[in-house]
């Protein structure tokens, strides 16, 4: 072990900068204008595998490739599967960024772009602590497969094909995923729980183009008018769903969960000054820890129509569009959610329009077993790298092929964050600390040291 620990310290300049590299490709999976960036983005991934000594390889999809890398030397010895993404979220609103977001920027210890934490960052870190055992010791504890893929942010449409396809090559005995956040800086976290999601779009269509609102408004139906109505009847005043069945066979928390989650120390104050809001908001009765890891949710993601641009312009548009996200708690299922959704949407929509229904994707939520010697050699991994025992958490996001993991290949999944929630994934100005970058390394070489015990 202290050959590895030697190589880290000896390597920690050059992992950032090849981090660099890695983050100053815009592999943006949801635009097609990207897609030769997104296979760079494969490609480097792949070669940063072999660099440490892995066998790997990229496999095809109807979508952006898989990256698949194996090192399996280790008889007798479990098998972890390393999943992650190389893929990021579009950069939008670039105006609001400090330094581009494909120009990586260390400012305060903390790199700036586009896929820092969320996954590029993340996930590099095993890559690191593979090579480092690789290049050290000459072999690792234990078995390792990589399967990082290029399409985490639009939904993994073409990942779980893979995996039903592929069982034996992917079969292992735990997997382990750095695509959350720790608890807060210095406090490291194992994740037991992530939230389900359900992911559509709603368009009203009225007139077959936009029309003079003062020739011919109050003559017939404005869609977004109707949407307007139509999106106010999703939730009630206090912020309940009011889709039917919408909590039917939601599992409720335990007054157990209940008095973990509020042990963790939560500063509402600098909560809301971190978000730029006045006060919370949501389900009575709940604390905003279990609303947001452990209650369901309906939010609009984006709603459009109409004139958008700079002024007035005096018109009823022709449609108008809304896109909507729901985040699960377990026993909820997003297919059945999603057909309570699109009748809900049917039987509240306001006459003069025609409705227009799509589901993008949706996952189920999961809490596993916080007692599992898997759970405890990660304990024990976080606790060796960063000095202090690692706090159990849920969180609100959501990482669908982690039930894959469940169902198809029969393991848990041990979720490690080295991020944390202020690093603005998915916003402007993302960021990932190079301190907890080291961190993630470390912790992930201790714990193939601790899974080959
Ligand atoms: N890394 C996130 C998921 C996440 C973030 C989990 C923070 C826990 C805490 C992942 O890249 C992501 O953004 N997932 C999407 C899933 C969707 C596109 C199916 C999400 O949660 O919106
Ligand atoms: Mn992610
Ligand atoms: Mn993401």
């Amino acid at each position: 072990m202290q050959q590895v620990e030697h190589f880290l310290d000896a390597n920690a300049d050059r992992f950032v900068d090849e981090l660099t590299e890695f983050l100053r490709i815009p592999s943006v999976s949801a635009d097609p204008a990207y897609a030769g960036d997104v296979r760079k983005a494969a490609e480097f991934t792949r070669d940063r595998l072999v660099d440490a000594g892995l066998t790997a390889e990229l496999i095809e999809t109807d979508g952006h490739p898989i990256v698949y890398g194996e090192w399996l030397q280790a008889a007798d010895a479990p098998t972890a599967m390393v999943y992650g993404h190389y893929d990021v979220q579009p950069a939008d609103p670039i105006d609001q960024w400090i330094s581009p977001p494909f120009e990586p920027t260390v400012r305060d210890g903390r790199i700036y772009a586009r896929g820092a934490t969320d996954d590029k960052g993340q996930m590099f870190t095993h890559v690191k602590s593979v090579e480092a055992w690789l290049k050290s010791v000459g072999k690792l504890p234990v078995n390792v497969k990589f399967v990082i893929e290029g399409e985490e942010e639009v939904g993994s449409g073409n990942l779980d094909v893979f995996l039903a396809n592929n069982k034996e090559k992917v079969a292992c005995d735990i997997a382990v995923v750095s695509d959350t956040s720790q608890y807060a800086p210095s406090m490291p976290a194992i994740t037991y729980g992530l939230r389900g999601i359900l992911a559509c779009e709603v368009t009203l269509n009225g007139p077959s183009q936009d029309l003079h609102s003062g020739m011919f408004g109050g003559s017939v139906a404005n869609p977004a008018n109707a949407l307007a109505r139509l999106m106010a009847t999703l939730h009630d005043e206090q912020g309940r769903v009011q889709i039917p069945g919408f909590y039917d066979g939601v599992v409720p928390l335990s007054e157990e969960e209940r008095k973990r989650l509020a042990n963790l120390p939560f500063d509402e104050a600098s909560y809301l000054k971190g978000l730029g809001v006045s006060a919370t908001f949501g389900e009575e009765g709940y604390t905003t820890l279990e609303r947001r890891w452990a209650r369901p949710t309906c939010d609009i993601n984006g709603i459009f129509g109409g004139y958008t641009g700079a002024g007035p312009k005096t018109i009823v548009p022709a449609s108008a569009t809304a896109k909507i996200s729901c985040r699960l708690v377990p026993n909820q299922d997003p297919h059945a959610l999603t057909e309570a959704l699109r009748k809900h949407l049917e039987s509240n929509c306001p006459t003069g329009v025609t409705m227009e229904f799509s589901a993008y994707h949706g996952g189920d939520a999961l809490v596993f077993a916080t007692d599992s010697p898997w759970m405890n050699a990660a304990a024990v991994a976080i606790e060796r790298s960063f000095g202090t025992a690692p706090v159990l958490i849920r969180e609100g996001g959501s990482i669908p092929v982690v039930t894959t993991f469940r169902d198809l290949l029969g393991v848990d999944t041990l979720l490690l964050g080295w991020g944390q929630d202020t690093d603005n994934l998915h916003s402007p100005n993302e960021r990932f600390s190079l301190d907890d970058f080291a961190k993630g390394i470390r912790a992930s070489a201790y714990l193939w040291d601790e899974l080959g015990r």
